[in-house]
Order: structure tokens, then C-alpha cells, then sequence
């Protein structure tokens, strides 16, 4: 039996319905359904290299080059075990012919993961990592099936990075967790002429991880079950069907207030939890104020847990957004060093627009730099050294509806 090795990527994704809650906190099983862009992998990504062989006498675990105690850590172990018992209940259904797979199950893994954009600061490291450690495993150990419920074992948002595209991560009703599943709703393919500015104002990692900061809501905010209860599934219903009829300014009004009620259920939470900081509230404005000058809902932000921001708009808005960003946030740094990811050119909105915002600039640095992005496609296998691991099944589980 000879060594295996895989290496593969995943994208991070910008949660637009937002998961905030849990119902169970030992099987990850989220308060209500929420939904996702995918981020272009080009741009935003972990790479994971997985290698198991005979010789190894524990698992172990870098991340960004720091080794990282497995023991420690419950979700990684999570799913560690359950892909192994994936793999030797596949190997057992399918008898002889899949022996080496049981074997390889039982072998120690090494494993090594690096982020290309900064870790834990609210832009989905945890989401894109552990879909690359789920998809890797998967594919080192021919694993078919979805592996959504495992992904979303090690980070909740991790389910809905194992797909390109829009992808829905389905609270499910079964208290084993069962159909607790992320799917597609459109691929990436769907919406081209979108782009989502990945604006990085601190890239610290944050203070209040969001399981901890979660469970602390669930105890306390009373605005919370309201939201679960009377709003949640409203907007959820908006969204798709914003998406599915590319109604950009429907979609941006949810994704806004998405955002805002995130945190507002955040500030709820006793003692409150404070992700966004004055950075934060300038780029709303930013955004609030082109979208009145320009008559129209034509750019979005979003935030998750930290301050960075996700601004969603479209191919043709892109260049005057880049432009505000440039003009009211100035920076030493040059534009190529600004602006990352994909191209951008910046271009003034005309002279009617520019006499409605107010464009005197903030201080300058306040924001690092900004990845240009768009909505991407699901983990790639870019390598292995056995090409039967090439032709083993898409593990990523097909679309529910
Ligand atoms: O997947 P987690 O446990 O890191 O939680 C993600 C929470 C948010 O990013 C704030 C919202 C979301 O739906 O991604």
C-alpha cells in the first residue's frame, strides 16, 4: 500500500442571509438556514496539502506554517473521525475492491494549511479551511457523498464553501443533524456581472470568536428569536429570488439589512459584542450615500464577525465604486498594492452624482488594502499522486431543490 497525497483548495464565501445561532452546539446545527456567495478561489483561498502513510505515528496539523494541537481542538478531531468512519463504511459496502481505502483510513494524516488573506478576521478563514480539510480528506480517502454535514461539524459556513456559486446551508429539522446540508441554488456561472470589493480595514484576528459570541446571543438577545421567528425566512425567500432574476437593488437591500440585524442582534447580546468598528460605519455611509446619489440600490456591504467589509455591486458600477474607495479613503500605498485580485480600473461617477456625496476624505490608512473579487466556484483538487483519486465521485453532494 503506497503513500497517498492530495492537495487541493477552497474558496471563502460572504454569508448574505446571515447564520448567527445555534440550536446544538455539538452537532453544529445553525438556528435558521442562511445563504452564501462563494468567492473566487483565485483571489481568496486556503490550500491544503494532506499526505497519509504507514510510517506516520500521529495526525498533525500546520496552519500558516504554526503547528496546531489536535488534540485541542474538538472540530478538527470532528471531522477527522468522521471521514475516516465515511471512508471504512464505504470501504465495507463496497467490499474487496476497496481494501486500501479501509487501510488508508486508519493511517495518520499530515496536514498543511495556508490562507491567502488574513485569518479569523471575519473574512471566512475557518470557512474556507475546513471545506479544503473536508474536500482534501474526501478525496484522499475516495469518499463519494455529500460532505456538507462534516464540513459544517468543523466551522458552521464551512458546509456552504464545499459549492460554487449561491449555495443555501439548509437549517434541516432531524435532530441528528442529518439534513442540515449546504446545496447550490445557482452557479457561479449564473450572475457574471457581478463583483464583491473584499475591503480589509484590520486584519487582527478578531476578539470574540463567533461560537463563543454566538452562544452568548442565543443566552441573551430577545431580538434574536425575533429575528429567527419573523424575519429570517422572509428574506431568505427575497434573496433567492433576487438572485434567480438578477434584481440587483432587491438583493442589495437584503444583503444591507442582513448586515445591519447581524449586528444589531449583536449589540443585543449582554454584554454586547462589537464587531464593526468606526471604519466600518464610514464605508456604510460611503455606500449609503452613492446609492442615494445615484437613485438606486447599486452597491451593497456586508459584514460578518469583524469589521472588514464585503461591498457587492456590479461589473458596471465596479469602477466608480473603486474610485469612492480611492478618493475617500486615501492610503500611501500605491494603487497596485491597494487594489488586489482582479483588475479594476477606477473611473469619477459624473458631475451630478459627485455634487450629492460628500467626498471629503477620512484620515488616511484606514483601510489596508482591497481584494477585488467575484462570485467563484466550489475546492478544486490541483494535485495527487494517484490518479484513481483523480476519477473518484464529486464529494460535494448534489443541489436539494
Ligand atoms: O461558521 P462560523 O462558525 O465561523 O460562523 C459564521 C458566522 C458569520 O460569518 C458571522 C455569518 C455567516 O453566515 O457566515
Amino acid at each position: 500500500m503506497s503513500d497517498r497525497f492530495v492537495e487541493v483548495t477552497a474558496p471563502s464565501n460572504i454569508a448574505i442571509i446571515k447564520y448567527w445561532g445555534k440550536r446544538c452546539v455539538d452537532l453544529n446545527l445553525p438556528l435558521n438556514s442562511s445563504l452564501s456567495a462563494t468567492l473566487c478561489q483565485d483571489h481568496l483561498k486556503s490550500t491544503t496539502k494532506i499526505s497519509t502513510s504507514p510510517r506516520l505515528t500521529d495526525d498533525e496539523l500546520l496552519l500558516n506554517g504554526c503547528k496546531q494541537s489536535i488534540p485541542q481542538n474538538s472540530r478538527i478531531q470532528k471531522c477527522l473521525s468522521q471521514i475516516r468512519s465515511a471512508a471504512r463504511m464505504q470501504g465495507i459496502r463496497q467490499g474487496n475492491s476497496s481494501l486500501d481505502d479501509i487501510k488508508v483510513a486508519s493511517q495518520k494524516m499530515k496536514i498543511s494549511s495556508t490562507n491567502n488573506f488574513p485569518t479569523a478576521a471575519g473574512l471566512a478563514s475557518s470557512a474556507s479551511g475546513y471545506a479544503a480539510l473536508v474536500f482534501g480528506m474526501g478525496k484522499l480517502l475516495s469518499v463519494k457523498g455529500d460532505l456538507t454535514p462534516i464540513a459544517r461539524q468543523g466551522s458552521g459556513s464551512a458546509c456552504r464553501s464545499l459549492h460554487g456559486g449561491f449555495v443555501k446551508w439548509q437549517m434541516g429539522k432531524e435532530e441528528d443533524g442529518s439534513d442540515s446540508t449546504g446545496y447550490q441554488i445557482a452557479p457561479e456561472t449564473h450572475w457574471e456581472e457581478l463583483r464583491i470589493f473584499v475591503i480589509v480595514v484590520n486584519d487582527m484576528r478578531k476578539k470574540v470568536g463567533s461560537t463563543a459570541g454566538m452562544q452568548l446571543t442565543v443566552e441573551t438577545s430577545t431580538l434574536l428569536k425575533h429575528r429567527v421567528e419573523h424575519v429570517v425566512e422572509g428574506r431568505m425567500k427575497t434573496a433567492c429570488d433576487a438572485i434567480k432574476n438578477k434584481d440587483f437593488p432587491t438583493l442589495a437591500d437584503v444583503i444591507m439589512r442582513e448586515s445591519n440585524q447581524l449586528h444589531a442582534v449583536c449589540l443585543d447580546t449582554n454584554p454586547p459584542l462589537r464587531y464593526l468598528n468606526d471604519v466600518s460605519f464610514m464605508i456604510m455611509d460611503m455606500v449609503h450615500s452613492y446609492n442615494t446619489a445615484v437613485g438606486s440600490l447599486q452597491a451593497a456591504y456586508t459584514f460578518d464577525a469583524g469589521p472588514n467589509a464585503c461591498l457587492f455591486t456590479t461589473k458596471s458600477r465596479a469602477n466608480e465604486i473603486a474610485w469612492l474607495i480611492r478618493n475617500l479613503f486615501p492610503t500611501d500605498s500605491s494603487d497596485s498594492d491597494f487594489f488586489r485580485g482582479m483588475s479594476v480600473t477606477m473611473s469619477a461617477p459624473k458631475t451630478s452624482v459627485m455634487q450629492m456625496i460628500d467626498l471629503n476624505a477620512y484620515s488616511s490608512n484606514m483601510i489596508k488594502y482591497v481584494i477585488c473579487t467575484k462570485v467563484g466556484d466550489g475546492p478544486r483538487l490541483v494535485s495527487c499522486n494517484d490518479t484513481r483519486l483523480l476519477s473518484c465521485n464529486d464529494t460535494r453532494g448534489d443541489a436539494a431543490d
